[in-house]
């Protein structure tokens, strides 16, 4: 997989050998964004069955369950890891032995074609909620570095600009981990795609100086009400923009979905090493990767990783179904009874 950590300044692919590795990885952030955590968690759990092939029946079921609990213990916010866990484990758990490493694998590569064909479809409907000349703001990475392809904000700004519709997005830098700077513009930078990188303070003057169109973010999980947790700072986003008449969408797959969360207060937020607040990582004059501290030496600092959206904010939720409108719960409710879609081609 590709090393998060290092873009934009380094293109780096690493290589995990067993799903400790993998674990280890997406709590570190090499890789990172909801879809693309889920889709680990499930090589995680194939890379798992593969080193327990040789065990009889009840260790290799026992050795998946640490496998399980390992993958689920790296992060909480995002369901999708939850999702895929649950969904390799139970292939593991049922049918012939000698055909079970195959399910495990068979069932995440499931995960990632399934992720990958969500990400074409969110795009082609969120497309058509993009008009010519559309001014786009995004908060965070939810591009193609957060999922298998074309992600979920990103993928209709992406597919309208296959359309022929001029675009312009304005890219919260996201402190503290810049996913932003580093990962959003990377990719708009790659495609061509005109944009801007702003400070995450300076988004409330461009959208009342009326210089902002629509605000598209993606999300990590949405409780059943509609509201959606995401990357820390989304939440002020959906407050400006309300308060500045501009429409707020939620990107996201079904798999984002967890009916076991009434409201988002039943959200896990993950509250992450307050380092990564006092120091920053980027390259240095001389082009060498390095970490600087921003603050005074033993200060104290707070790090959630994430935020709710009250589902009042949100203008439609861009899924693989279609754009879901208020009231959520009910929508979401159709949704989930749609039957699982194949790829676009
Ligand atoms: O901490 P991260 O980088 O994993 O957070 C990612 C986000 O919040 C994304 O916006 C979200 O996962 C949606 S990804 C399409």
């Amino acid at each position: 997989m590709i090393d998060q950590r290092l873009l934009p300044h380094r293109f780096e692919v690493a290589s995990l050998n067993n799903y400790r590795e993998t674990a280890q990885a997406i709590r570190d952030m090499a890789l990172r964004g909801a879809g693309a955590i889920g889709v680990a968690g499930g090589y995680g759990m194939a890379q798992a069955a593969i080193e327990a092939k040789d065990l009889p029946k009840k260790s290799f079921k026992a050795y998946m369950r640490e496998a399980a609990e390992a993958l689920k213990a790296t992060r909480p916010t995002a369901v999708g890891l939850f999702h895929a866990v649950d969904r390799c484990l139970a292939v593991a758990s049922r049918g012939r032995v000698e055909k079970r490493v195959e399910r495990v694998v068979d069932e995440a590569d499931n995960i990632a074609l399934e992720d990958l064909a969500a990400s074409q479809r969110i795009g082609e409907y969120g497309s058509k909620l993009i008009n010519d000349g559309c001014r786009i703001l995004t908060h965070c990475n939810a591009g193609a570095l957060a999922f298998i392809d074309y992600g979920t904000a990103l993928s209709p700004i992406r597919f309208a600009v296959k359309q022929g519709k001029r675009v312009f997005v304005y890219v919260d830098e996201t402190r503290p981990r810049s996913q932003g700077a580093k990962l959003t513009a990377w990719e708009l930078q790659q495609e061509g795609i005109p944009y801007a990188l702003i400070v995450d303070n300076a988004a409330g003057y461009y959208m009342r100086r009326g210089e902002v169109d629509m605000v598209i973010v993606g999300a990590d999980r949405i409780a059943a009400n509609g509201d959606a947790a995401n990357k820390i700072g989304t939440y002020e986003k959906a407050v400006l923009a309300h308060e500045n008449g501009i429409p707020f969408y939620v990107a996201a797959p079904k798999m984002t979905f967890d009916p076991d969360c009434q409201t988002g207060d039943d959200i896990t937020i993950e509250e992450r090493s307050p380092d990564e607040v006092n120091w920053v990582w980027g390259e240095d004059e001389d082009g060498k990767l390095t970490r600087v501290r921003i603050s005074a030496k033993d200060t104290p600092a707070r790090n959630p990783s994430f935020d709710v959206t009250p589902a009042k904010y949100i203008s439609g939720i861009v899924t693989e179904v279609g754009v879901l409108a208020p009231p959520y719960g009910e929508s979401i409710r159709e949704a989930l009874s749609e039957p699982r879609k194949g790829s676009l081609g």
